[in-house]
């Protein structure tokens, strides 16, 4: 049986609108527990187990070794093992990781005990043997409001890595940010990520800048909204921007951690947060990957950016990054003449191109030159195609009566 202890919505409209799975960490989980777990997961497409932890944290040792910021969407805590530990391991995850949501997990179901679960942060009591649909409504229901924050309060972050310097991530990521925040409302902002010589002001216009993003990441402490508004530059297509250094200076002693810090602050504040990475596997990027929604690789249909590709989507694989969060965008695409044909790109990277980026230097320079790739849709084929990809991505769902009105179930939604 599933009790239901803080929030009975028990709305049936739930789940990434993207399609993406929920993640889920189980804590403790006895021998049967465990088991009925991993076959109902294996049974529901829009799950992923992403850890099984074998201890609690204790007052002693809280780190959460197993997990980084923001965290797995669920974390269920078998209560039964040690009750008081139990409590910990849920009050730390709860004040560390606020966007988890917390199933206590117990064989015991006498009032006091779901009332004590509550109190330290779990939002479901999960009693046994799990009740296969009562805990998938309950995910649901996690589904539904991991859906409704990220419309609400927090902004996607998204991603843009070059799989080998000059591919186009710069160009691609100016273009996308541009056009969300033009041609589809959105409260967007670009962040450039390069250490030095950024680039990305320069795409968009943008020749004189007073402040950098690693002058606001070295201010961490004092990262409000208006000393974030005071970092801000702003395009006239809307977008906002934070710029890299445009020059090379000496490396600054801040962590990699309070670049992650200022991240989850600015998604706080806008509904799309794009990230020009640096090219390679970077600490900077270490550090924004856990946290994208998406990340989308840009290459160039030459075998050492393909083998590069490769890499790093096996580098994701193996680091906890789900391939539903990857997407391989294929800059400067010829459909005719081309050395390389896109079946034979797909089978040396073993993933489907998700996007084709036409090859039009001329027109990207002339966007460079103009520094508005929003401006550009009637003289650019290759600002139409990032409209698209835009459009796609902020297009704004219809709103919960409409989608009552169309009679969608929440499995559809699961399924994108
Ligand atoms: N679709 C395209 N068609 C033709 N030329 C392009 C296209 N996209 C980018 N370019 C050109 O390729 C060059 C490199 O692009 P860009 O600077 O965006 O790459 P990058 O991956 O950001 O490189 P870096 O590693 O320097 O950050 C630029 O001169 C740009 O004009
Ligand atoms: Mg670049």
């Amino acid at each position: 049986m599933t009790t239901n202890t803080k929030e009975n919505g028990g709305s049936s409209s739930g789940g990434g609108a993207t399609g993406e799975r929920l993640s889920l960490v189980a804590i403790c989980l006895d021998t049967e527990a465990g088991l009925e777990l991993r076959q109902f997961v294996r049974e529901t497409p829009f799950l992923r187990l992403q850890a099984e932890v074998n201890t609690y944290l204790t007052e002693e040792d809280a780190s959460l070794t197993w997990t980084r910021p923001p965290g797995p969407d669920i974390c269920m805590i078998d209560f039964d093992r040690d009750r008081p530990n139990a409590i910990v391991t849920a009050e730390r995850i709860h004040e560390r990781l606020p966007h988890t949501a917390l199933f206590a997990v117990s064989s015991h179901s006498q009032p006091s005990l779901i009332i004590e679960a509550m109190r330290c942060g779990c939002s479901e009591y999960v009693v046994k043997p799990i009740d296969r649909e009562q805990l998938l409504e309950a995910m649901a229901r996690v589904g539904a409001r991991r859906r409704e924050k990220r419309e609400q309060s927090l902004g996607q972050v998204v991603a843009f890595l070059a799989a080998k310097g000059g591919s186009g991530a710069t160009t691609i990521a100016t273009h996308l940010a541009a056009l969300l925040a033009k041609s589809c409302s959105r409260r967007t902002i670009l962040i450039d990520l390069h250490p030095s010589c950024g680039e990305d002001a320069l795409f968009l216009g943008v020749t004189k800048y007073q402040y950098h993003f690693y002058e606001l990441v070295e201010s961490i402490d004092r990262l409000d909204s208006d000393f974030l508004q005071s970092y801000v530059l702003h395009h006239p297509s809307g977008l906002d921007l934070l710029p890299g250094p445009d020059f090379s200076e000496p490396i600054r002693r801040i962590s990699t951690e309070s670049i992650g810090q200022a991240i989850d602050f600015i998604r706080s504040k806008y509904e799309f947060v794009l990230i020009d990475c640096t090219p390679g596997l970077t600490d900077q990027n270490l550090e924004v990957f856990p946290r994208a929604d998406h990340i989308y690789v840009v290459t160039v249909p030459e075998v050492p950016a393909l083998r590069n590709v490769a890499r790093l989507l096996d580098f994701f694989t193996h680091h906890e990054v789900s391939q539903d969060r990857v997407d391989v965008v294929l800059n400067r695409h010829q459909s005719k003449n081309s050395a390389i044909t896109d079946s034979q790109i797909e089978k040396v990277i073993r993933k489907k191109i998700f996007w084709k980026v036409p090859n039009q230097y001329q027109q990207v320079i002339q966007t460079i030159n103009a520094g508005d790739p929003s401006a550009q849709l009637s003289s650019s084929e290759v600002a139409r195609s990032i409209l698209s990809w835009a459009k796609t991505l902020g297009t704004k769902p219809p709103d919960e009566r409409e989608r009552k009105k169309s009679g969608k179930t929440f499995l559809g939604l699961f399924g994108g």
